[in-house]
């Protein structure tokens, strides 16, 4: 694994190629935009930084897809991001013709990519590029729940004044206000956090992780870009060394959780090629009645992006 292409080289696109170049952990990065010599410039200064921060990633701005040549990894986060007062799903008029004309390049220069995808609205986005790219759904998947983990470990971190490092937690669903924080199993190092905190106060951080893209927004006028970046770039990782993380991805669901031909924020394992395996967890009666709830709210999504016919 050498290769990895960044499409987009704007917030979250740049952090994705710095953090993965401070990992030394590939040998070329490749930060593709449309726009001009933004995405050269960018790579320069991330280049630049190698000698002062110690690592070899050679880092390749461009705007020409033939730079992306044999690619291992590709990494699409090209679209634009929210504003103020915007949900996720509003940018699918604009992102979907995005992500599709990005995949159809990618596609032309790479032969058996994995592809992870970043833009907005994620699910639907992540089903776009399946779609076009007709790659096997292994190799196809979005970025979306290790940042809606991180958000929620860090909440509770603050509340339970510990290392965020000692939050372990999964997460299912879409990537919106109805993704499914699983209360239970979430452990402070190996402890049931529901013997740390009360209902309440774990319920109010539930809420907040749900909305926790949106206080963003609110703040910066635009969406966040360091722990997305990241995220994907933790992503990156586990697939380079082949680590067979357990990550909960936005993944192509074949009859798990009683869901097919969409794509799902579920636990998998990540490494060699992508997901290994979808892990099927026991889910009771109530956290399986959010998950078909947010679904539905996925699928609602998937019919805009079908009616607007861009595959
Ligand atoms: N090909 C390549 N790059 C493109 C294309 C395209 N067809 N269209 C847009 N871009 C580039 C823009 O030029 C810009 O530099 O994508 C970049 C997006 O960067 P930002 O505007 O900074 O947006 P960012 O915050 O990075 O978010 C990008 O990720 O988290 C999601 O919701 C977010 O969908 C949004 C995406």
């Amino acid at each position: 694994m050498s290769k990895v292409t960044v499409v987009g080289a704007g917030n979250v696109g740049a952090t994705v190629a710095n953090v993965l170049a401070h990992k030394d952990i590939v040998r070329e990065v490749v930060l593709l935009d449309i726009r001009g010599n933004f995405a050269k410039g960018k790579a320069l200064d991330s280049w630049q930084q190698a000698p002062i921060d110690s690592y070899s990633t050679r880092m390749i701005g461009t705007d020409d897809y033939k730079k992306t040549k044999d690619s291992d990894i590709v990494v699409i986060t090209a679209g634009v991001p929210r504003r103020p007062g915007m949900s996720r799903d509003d940018l699918i008029s604009t992102n979907a013709k995005i992500v599709s004309s990005v995949t159809k390049s990618i596609m032309k220069y790479s032969k058996s990519p994995i592809i992870i995808v970043v833009s907005n609205p994620l699910d639907v986005m992540t089903y776009a590029a399946h779609k076009v790219s007709k790659l096997p759904a292994n190799q196809v998947f979005g970025m979306a729940g290790i940042l809606d983990t991180a958000r929620y470990r860090a909440f509770l971190a603050t509340e339970l004044k510990v290392s965020p490092k000692d939050i372990s937690a999964i997460l299912m669903g879409g990537h919106g206000d109805t993704m499914v924080p699983l209360p239970r199993y979430t452990t402070v190092a190996g402890i049931p956090v529901t013997e740390m905190i009360t209902t309440k106060k774990l319920n109010a951080i539930v809420e907040r992780t749900k909305k926790g893209g949106g206080e963003l927004v609110k703040l910066m006028g635009t969406s966040a870009w360091y722990a997305p970046g990241a995220a994907a770039a933790q992503m990156v990782a586990a697939i380079v060394r082949d680590e067979d993380r357990i990550f909960p991805c936005c993944a192509r669901l074949s009859g798990q959780y009683g869901l097919r031909n969409m794509f799902l924020g579920v636990p998998v394992k990540l490494g060699k090629g992508g997901i290994k395996e979808v892990l099927k967890l026991k889910l009771n009666k109530s956290e399986m009645k959010l998950l078909k709830n947010s679904a539905d709210h996925v699928k609602d999504v998937m019919k805009t992006f079908n009616k607007m016919k861009v595959v």
